[in-house]
């Protein structure tokens, strides 16, 4: 028997209806900020995220999954959404047409990770871009859209945390602090923060390594480095989360796993969403765009992990109830009947009425059974007499009333009482 690989899921029918109830706020929520869908390729160029996400990143150097194509190109399946939308605004020019673009998009992704409760190797996202605004307000502006969405789903518990990582300027500053207080620990830390104190200190503070993670714990925090300027703006961003009722608490450990960003950091955390805790992240990337080819634009955004926010809304009991079955479920008896019962299904199916009919040759107690487990709401009955009459017997499944009703007044009959 040929297994699913490991660290994907199916979603059957029985779920799916949970992940539309996602994927619908998803895109009203952010639709009501002005974003509009982009949909970009599932692989891409292995440059692309070697140097946007940056290839001191546990997802560069350990998680993607690449490989060459029949061309001897090297690809990569999308580890995270940011760097292919990055690449389809430079590659069509958008820098040049109207600022600010704002882009959600709604995918998988893929990491070779070791899969674990909220940790998948397949893994769906729900990601907002916002490019070419540079003030606090454009930053304001998506964590709050990411807080709505949060609580159009019913979430409560999701606890914003926030932070400034400073921009190139500052974070020089920091780094020489981190490599003067990480230098007498090299010995007990692991190989690969021992090469990230080359090249990204500020990696060692992502590092899962319980010894490492221990050191970590007493290093220099990036606040107390930030320039005028950065801490100007993340006081600004403060100040208008507070105005707009967004409950925050700072959290100076948030450095993010990914390269590109500068500036405010942000994740949206609950005890619920596996080890990992994070529900939601993002931030603000204003050298994105320069280093994967194009001309400098601010950017921010944030992306949230679909799987995870299922399991957070399991336990906050916001899971929406199951989708019904069919409005109506066609009974037939004899040949004559189940050919009508096939006609006026799709009679009513054209007025956007669903409709099943036997398709398994059932007696007609079986096919009440079946409806009555289907979830019908409604029986349609055609025997002989009603046939004869051009009528049809309803059977309203909630309270067992039944109706003889004409058949061409029963597409309005059902809509009436849907
Ligand atoms: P990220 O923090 O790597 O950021 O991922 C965002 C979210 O995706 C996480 O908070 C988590 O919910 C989900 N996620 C990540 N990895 C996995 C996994 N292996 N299994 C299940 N869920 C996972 C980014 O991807 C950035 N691109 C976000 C961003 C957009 N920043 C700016 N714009």
């Amino acid at each position: 028997m040929i297994q699913i690989p490991k660290g994907c899921k199916d979603v059957l029918p029985a779920q799916v209806y949970a992940w539309h109830k996602i994927e619908d706020a998803a895109r009203a929520v952010a639709e009501a900020y002005a974003f509009k869908e982009i949909r970009t390729p599932v692989f891409e160029h292995t440059e692309l995220f070697s140097r946007g996400v940056g290839d001191t990143t546990d997802i560069v150097n350990k998680e993607m999954y690449t490989f060459l194509d029949k061309g001897g190109r090297s690809v990569t399946l999308r580890p995270e959404g940011t760097a292919g939308v990055a690449r389809a605004f430079i590659e069509h020019g958008l820098a040049g047409g109207v600022l600010p673009f704002k882009a959600y998009y709604l995918i998988s992704a893929f990491r070779y990770e070791r899969p674990q409760a909220g940790r998948l190797r397949e893994f769906h996202q729900f990601g907002c871009e916002l490019y070419g605004a540079a003030g606090a307000a454009a930053d304001a502006e998506v964590i709050s859209l990411a807080d709505r969405f949060l609580k159009t789903l019913g979430l409560k518990e999701v606890a914003l945390q926030i932070n400034s990582i400073g921009c190139k300027t500052c974070r020089a500053r920091y780094h020489e602090a981190l490599k003067g207080y990480f230098a007498p620990h090299l010995d007990e830390m692991c190989g690969d923060c021992r090469s990230r104190f080359e090249k990204n200190p500020m990696r060692i503070l992502d590092c899962k390594e319980e010894g490492c993670k221990a050191i970590a714990a007493g290093a220099p925090r990036m606040l107390d480095y930030l320039c005028d300027d950065c801490r100007a703006h993340f006081e600004e961003v403060k100040r208008l989360l507070t105005a707009a009722g967004i409950a925050y608490t700072v959290n100076p450990s948030i450095v993010r796993g990914l390269d590109y960003y500068s500036r405010t950091v942000f994740e949206f955390v609950s005890a619920a969403a596996g080890a990992q805790g994070t529900v939601l992240g993002g931030g603000r990337y204003d050298t994105l765009l320069e280093q994967v080819g194009g001309r400098s634009v601010p950017a921010v955004g944030f992306a949230a992990g679909m799987e995870r926010l299922l399991m957070v809304m399991e336990a906050e009991g916001c899971m929406p109830p199951a989708d019904m079955g069919p409005a109506c479920y066609l009974a037939g008896m004899d040949g004559a009947s189940r050919e009508k019962a096939f006609l006026l299904a799709e009679q009513l199916r054209g007025k956007g009425i669903s409709c099943e009919i036997d398709l398994m040759e059932r007696s007609i107690k079986s096919q009440f059974k079946y409806a009555d487990k289907a979830g019908a709401q409604f029986v349609i009955v055609l025997g002989e007499r009603e046939l004869a009459e051009g009528a049809a017997q309803v059977k309203d499944m909630r309270n067992s009333a039944s109706e003889c009703v004409k058949l061409e007044e029963l597409a309005d009959y059902i809509q009436r009482r849907l």
